[in-house]
């Protein structure tokens, strides 16, 4: 088969990774990669937001299969479009997207469904965002409606707070459009948990847990960003709780969205929260999670392609997904001062010594090639991922590889999974 991958992060980079392992594949190409994806795909020079180039080429290549990594392009109809001119592509159709591309949308629909979620009131203007808070009481989270590269959320904790927040939505209008509206919503608390499944439109295949850190500072701190490490398994999900997500939740929302003509058709991952009232939705996204999709994809057992095709043709043969027994980590190697204005254009060292690390993977996001040499090219620079035989195995290789990187502007978060193996693992 001759497969597209489309986008540029380490979560392209790990499925282009685990798709070149496929015995189906003939070749592969991603639309833009990086340098590190150029290792095991043809790259093509066709940016994410370009839908009609990125359907010419696929039809011109004669492209069997189109999986697409952002929500951007999904949000803005690339399914629709390749699907009008005939081609196999893995990601849902605009209408289906909504989940993700509007968060008013995403809520409205778990009320309407049942799937369990925080209480809300949808804010147009900062007297409305007051009403709420009245009702609600603080801290409250604040979420524009539309995409903002995960920057969009705010955790106001008093008056103050609340009052700068509301003048940045609703005076200084950062978020544009997407921060006309805006959700607010009663503030939960628990340990947050990734559940990620394959549906290919009426059934869900679920991934093993993972857990993501969205934010930049250790013990949880600082703004959020979009993504600093991850690890699969959670370790914070039991399989009551899982299998209960996945009726209540997955299989619900799949079936939800079939039943408002909405049929989806991909990656639908749940962001969780787990309280002590049971599990409830943050959030929606309609593809694969990034960083949480490097760990899974070191731990996936089968062939992703053929489940991959089988889910963009409306039918799966494919009866359940198969991890390994083992634990994968990722830990994110920055450029700072991210998440606000990092650096570029340094050169990276030590890439060939952290990849010689015992189980070690390192997959390219914010990368590009100059004078011959590998240097940072954005926020998130490097994933810095790992097997073990357990999350503390798993996370320590990965350090150890991390540690073998660097470059004037490198940062990282030191204490991913640290928490939960204190806490909940005894040490080894
Ligand atoms: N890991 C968070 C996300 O993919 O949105």
């Amino acid at each position: 088969m001759r497969v597209l991958v489309i986008g540029s992060g380490g979560r392209e980079h790990a499925l282009c990774w685990k798709l070149r392992q496929s015995p189906l594949l003939t070749d592969l190409f991603c639309a833009p990669g990086n340098p590190g994806i150029g290792a095991v795909a043809d790259l093509v020079p066709i940016e994410i937001e370009n839908v009609p180039q990125l359907a010419e080429f696929a039809g011109e290549m004669n492209i069997d299969l189109t999986v697409v990594g952002p929500e951007m392009p999904l949000t803005l109809g690339l399914a629709d479009e390749f699907a009008a001119r005939g081609l196999a592509v893995f990601g849902p159709r605009r209408q289906a997207a909504e989940l993700e591309g509007s968060k008013v949308f995403a809520k409205q629909f778990m009320e309407r469904h049942g799937i369990p979620t925080a209480p809300f009131v949808v804010a147009h203007d900062a007297e409305d965002a007051w009403n709420a808070v009245l009702d609600l009481g603080l801290p409250v989270v604040l979420k524009a409606d539309g995409l903002a590269a995960g920057k969009g959320v705010v955790i106001p904790r008093d008056e103050e707070e609340l009052s700068k927040a509301l003048a940045v939505f609703f005076e200084e209008r950062r978020f544009g459009d997407a921060g006309a509206r805006v959700v607010v919503e009663k503030f939960l608390e628990g340990e947050e948990v990734s559940f990620i499944g394959l549906s290919d439109g009426e059934r869900v295949l679920p991934m093993a847990s993972s857990k993501d850190y969205k934010r930049i500072g250790e013990g949880d701190t600082g703004p959020n960003t979009g993504g600093m490490g991850a690890h699969s398994p959670a370790g914070v999900l039991g399989s009551e709780d899982a299998a209960w997500v996945l009726e209540h939740v997955m299989r619900r929302t799949v079936a939800g969205l079939a039943a408002e003509n909405r049929p989806f058709a991909g990656v639908l991952y749940a962001g969780l929260i787990l309280t002590p009232e049971g599990p409830r939705v943050l959030e929606f996204n309609v593809r694969f999670g990034d960083p949480e999709t490097q760990p899974l994809m070191l731990r996936l057992e089968d062939d992703l392609l053929p489940v991959l095709a089988e889910a963009a043709a409306g039918q799966f043969t494919t009866q359940r997904l198969r991890f390994r027994q083992e634990a994968a980590a990722c830990v994110v190697l920055a450029s700072a001062p991210y998440p606000e204005r990092p650096v570029t254009g340094e050169p990276i060292v030590g890439l060939e010594a952290a990849a010689a690390c015992e189980g070690a993977e390192i997959f390219h996001a914010g990368t590009a090639t100059r004078d011959g040499r590998v240097v940072t090219a954005g926020g998130r620079v490097l994933n810095v991922c790992a097997v073990g035989s357990g999350l503390r195995e798993a996370l320590r290789r990965a350090y150890a590889a991390a540690a073998e990187l660097d470059w004037p502007a490198k940062r990282l978060r030191g204490d991913i999974g640290r928490r939960l193996l204190e806490s909940l693992l005894p040490p080894a």
